[in-house]
């Protein structure tokens, strides 16, 4: 039936172009498990799927030569969200469907914007920083671009000043992922928020900023401080307004070592956060 499948095919094209025009690099993120990641995020009733066998899109984690990985949570209604036990819920909505008559699928996003893989402004616990502007379009694209470790951290503690000592993390180094036992919980991939996440304590997040050159924080849960110190080591990180905080990385399966990162933010006038693409280049 090369005519349905052809038809198919332009069908596809239409809903990924119209996704990709109005919703940017958001929904395009979806994958499926596979040989690295066994219990991924199961198949999600993604684009095209079901249409036919070889119209199935091809999800990737990791690049097959082992040169770029996609360090970004796929976004589906399970992907969680602080203070929610029920996730993000739908936050695609098809306002025109080709179902209905219309001449193509267009959808709307609807989406918290410190769910899932996101980044903080300083205008998020700053009010005068928000009332300033200080959104995620006034992030300097040189501080998430460029060479960053990805170090493991002590899987008994949060991260204190005596755990930050303890990395030897060397002068210079801009940019720094940090491993946790979240990633071993895995507990990005559960919808239920759980505060018993693995992040920063004040003292940690002051002896980083005191002792260390890193403008950019990378975390693999919701939040860069730990649940008990939420304000106070946030408060530390952002008052500069010189360090970036990218959370809900997904790094698992990611040998620790010297990368290259990159990470775009949308650029949301008046927004504190935002969903963020990262991958690393080795
Ligand atoms: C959207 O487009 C797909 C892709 O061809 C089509 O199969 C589907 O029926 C459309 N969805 C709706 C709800 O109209
Ligand atoms: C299609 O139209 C029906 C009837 O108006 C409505 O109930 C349904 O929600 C519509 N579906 C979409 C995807 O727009
Ligand atoms: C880290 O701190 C949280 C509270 O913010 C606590 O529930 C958790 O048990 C701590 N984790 C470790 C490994 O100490």
């Amino acid at each position: 039936m090369p005519f349905l499948e052809s038809k198919m095919r332009v069908v596809c094209k239409l809903l990924v172009l119209t996704v990709l025009l109005f919703v940017s690099t958001i929904s395009l993120a979806f994958s499926s498990p596979n040989d690295a990641y066994p219990t991924g995020y199961g198949d999600e009733p993604g684009a095209c799927v079901g249409a036919s066998d070889d119209l199935r899109p091809l999800r990737r984690e990791v690049y097959e030569d082992g040169q770029i990985f996609d360090i970004t949570h796929q976004f589906n209604p399970n992907t969680p969200i602080g203070d929610s036990d029920e996730g993000i819920g739908q936050f695609l909505t098809l306002l025109s469907s080709m179902k209905n008559g219309s001449d193509y699928n267009f959808s709307e996003l609807r989406l918290g914007v410190h769910a899932g893989t996101h980044v903080d402004a300083p205008g998020h616990m700053y009010e005068e920083y928000y009332d300033a502007g200080f959104d995620v379009d006034s992030l300097d694209l040189r501080v998430l671009n460029g060479p960053a470790l990805l170090v493991d951290v002590p899987r008994d503690k949060n991260l204190t000043a005596d755990v930050m000592q303890s990395l030897h993390i060397p002068k210079g180094v801009k940019r720094v992922l940090f491993r946790t036992l979240n990633t071993d919980r895995r507990l990005m991939w559960k919808k239920a928020f759980d505060t018993s996440y693995v992040g920063f304590m004040k003292d940690g997040a002051q002896w980083l900023v005191d002792n260390t050159d890193i403008k950019l924080v990378g975390i693999d849960y919701l939040s860069v401080a730990a649940f008990d110190d939420l304000l106070p080591a946030h408060h530390v990180f952002l008052k500069s307004r010189e360090i970036i905080l990218v959370e809900g990385l997904k790094l698992d399966d990611i040998e620790a070592g010297l990368y290259t990162v990159h990470c775009l933010p949308l650029r949301l006038l008046g927004a504190e956060g935002s969903p963020i693409r990262c991958i690393l280049i080795k």
